[in-house]
């Protein structure tokens, strides 16, 4: 049994995410989780939110609560809409945990023992009115670089440069508007990447198996001089994690909290503590310690092309910095952006289909089905209401919907609500299991490879076999002359359901387990012998026709989503 440790970047506390933000990372994580568990393998999926930063302070104070209180709200909102799309994480933490805390301020103290910490004395700009440094979203102004009005402190979202407070022209605070600011000296920490170069650069020429997304973006990155510039890691703000060295203070860090992106992959690493905390697993270490038997721990990240230079090369800093045996990714897919309606998904303006908007339209299986077929994987991808409907009626409704209607519904009609008795299988149906096992197994290799629209692809075409050989064999009128023969028929194109069901589960859970239950089938086990799988049911096995598994999505339900979600959310 192989060993899979899995996690998806972890989602800003800030604000509900939108379809996009889910197909990035999530989502295709949920995949491949429940695919690893469907083979029998051991898994541990952990996911998590980052609450820590700029974003989750304004959003706090936007929400006029103190911050504390809105990140404990906002983790409760997203762990439910989680479940909501039945994501399996077997822990979603907390990035301001007691653990992870801990381990932050643990890992912080390793790396100053082994000298890859520097003190930096700077200038950081003051806000007199506010009595407060302005770091990163606190403070806007013009930008040098393009001239836009309200860059951040910290990037320019018209130019994508990025910045330091004391590069903008005109600077402002964010909180009060003051233009009372000065620079003011200030001392931080700052991570010596750079001493890095020569073990990330040999660390990611040796990962020849992974996304060309992936590597170029490291390597361009690590080759760019920038890329790699000692950074940061420390902020005068309130929220956030304390600045110290393992259990002792730092002097001259008083006040001071770590950046967000120094902790936030931390959490990856705290996330399986809090799992054990929370009385769900019992030994984490056996997942993150190579010497506590994490070595034949297979290790996936899955996220969005903008963090793959933090997973690249800043949080494998951390890791090897540390000197400790720590398990390191073995492979991270990376994915490029789903555009909406001829335009980007934007949580900061609202524009795009929100998490719990498309809950409240539909069930989880048709967003999942659509995210997961239209992966943006070798180029961005685009949602678009039609080409929603048209995957959804096609895919789900016509070609799996229909094919099990029509099964369950025929068998009832003619013979009964169980497996009718008939003689072995013939040409047909043995030409039809062949091509079964042969998709299968590519079925399997496309998702061990985490490809995740050529895995969408061969399950359809998988569904599809089974709707062509119906309408080849036609038991509709085969039963006229030779009902022995149509029952023969049927009960191969019963034995598919329960068949499609265990492997459609990584897509589809809910539509799976009702079929399952519908088939009265409870073996979920893979398919490995697929000819064995499709005589499984026996002669004179119940069943009930199943509710219609998918409905079909009309004109006037898009044109009226058109409609609803053509402008801004609030
Ligand atoms: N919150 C970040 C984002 O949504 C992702 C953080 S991933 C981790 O872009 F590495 F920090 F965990
Ligand atoms: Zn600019």
């Amino acid at each position: 049994m192989a060993r899979h440790l899995i996690t998806s970047a972890i989602p800003y506390i800030n604000g509900i995410k939108h379809l996009g933000n889910l197909v990035g990372s999530q989502l295709p994580a949920d995949l491949f989780a429940r695919y690893q568990r469907g083979r029998g393998n051991e898994v541990l999926f952990l996911c998590a939110t980052d609450e820590h930063g700029t974003p989750a302070e304004l959003a706090a104070a936007k929400a006029g609560k103190p911050v504390e209180e809105y990140c404990a709200e906002m983790h409760e909102v997203q762990a439910k809409i989680a479940e909501g799309f039945r994501l399996s994480f077997d822990h979603f933490g907390r990035s301001s945990s007691e653990q992870n805390q801990v381990l932050t301020q643990h890992f912080a103290g390793k790396l100053a023992e082994n000298d890859l910490i520097r003190e930096v004395s700077e200038t950081q700009i003051y806000s007199h009115a506010d009595g407060r440094f302005l770091p990163d979203r606190y403070i806007e102004g013009t930008c040098p670089n393009c001239g836009f009005e309200s860059a951040r402190g910290d990037q320019c979202d018209n130019c994508t440069k990025q910045l330091d407070p004391t590069d903008l022209i005109n600077p402002y605070s964010t909180i009060s508007g003051s233009t009372d600011l000065e620079e003011r000296a200030t001392k931080h920490l700052y991570l010596r990447q750079s001493e890095m170069r020569g073990k990330l650069a040999e660390w990611i020429d040796s990962k020849s198996d992974w996304p060309v997304l992936t590597t170029s973006i490291a390597k361009k990155w690590l080759n760019d001089g920038d890329g790699l510039q000692d950074r940061g890691i420390t902020r005068d703000l309130d929220w956030g994690v304390p600045v110290k060295k393992g259990e002792q203070d730092w002097p001259g860090m008083e006040g001071k909290v770590f950046y967000v992106w120094f902790d936030a992959p931390i959490e990856y690493i705290a996330s399986a503590q809090e799992w054990v905390d929370a009385d769900k697993g019992t030994d984490w270490e056996r997942w993150w310690r190579t010497d506590k038997g994490a070595d034949d721990v297979t290790y996936t990240q899955f996220m969005g092309k903008d963090n793959v230079p933090f997973h690249t090369l800043s949080f494998p800093v951390t890791i090897f910095g540390s000197g400790e045996p720590w398990k390191l990714v073995d492979y991270i897919k990376s994915f490029n952006y789903l555009n909406y309606d001829g335009g980007q998904f934007s949580t900061s303006r609202g524009r795009g289909v929100f998490m719990d908007q498309a809950l409240d339209l539909l069930p989880a299986d048709y967003w999942r089905w659509w995210l997961l077929s239209h992966a943006p994987e070798s180029s961005d991808s685009e949602f678009t209401w039609e080409n929603f409907q048209s995957s959804v009626n096609k895919d789900l409704a016509d070609v799996l919907g229909n094919f099990v209607s029509r099964v369950t519904k025929f068998c009832r009609s003619k013979f009964s609500e169980a497996v009718p008795e008939g003689a072995e299988y013939g040409e047909e149906e043995l030409a039809l299991i062949n091509e079964l096992t042969s998709r299968t197994r590519a079925y399997e290799q496309h998702m061990q490879d985490m490809e995740v629209r050529k895995s969408a692809q061969e399950l359809r075409a998988i569904w599809a076999a089974g709707n062509e050989y119906l309408q080849t064999v036609a038991p509709w009128s085969t039963f006229k002359t030779d009902p022995d023969k149509a029952a023969i028929q049927i009960r191969l194109a019963l034995n598919l359901i329960p068949f499609y069901a265990v492997l459609s589960a990584p897509f589809i859970p809910d539509a799976s387990a009702s079929l399952l239950a519908s088939m009265n089938v409870t073996d979920t086990s893979w398919p490995e012998d697929v000819a064995a799988r499709l005589s499984a049911l026996q002669v004179g096995h119940e069943f009930t026709v199943p509710e219609v598994t998918f409905r079909k999505i009309t004109d006037d339900e898009v044109t009226e989503w058109q409609e609803t979600f053509a402008g801004t959310r609030d």
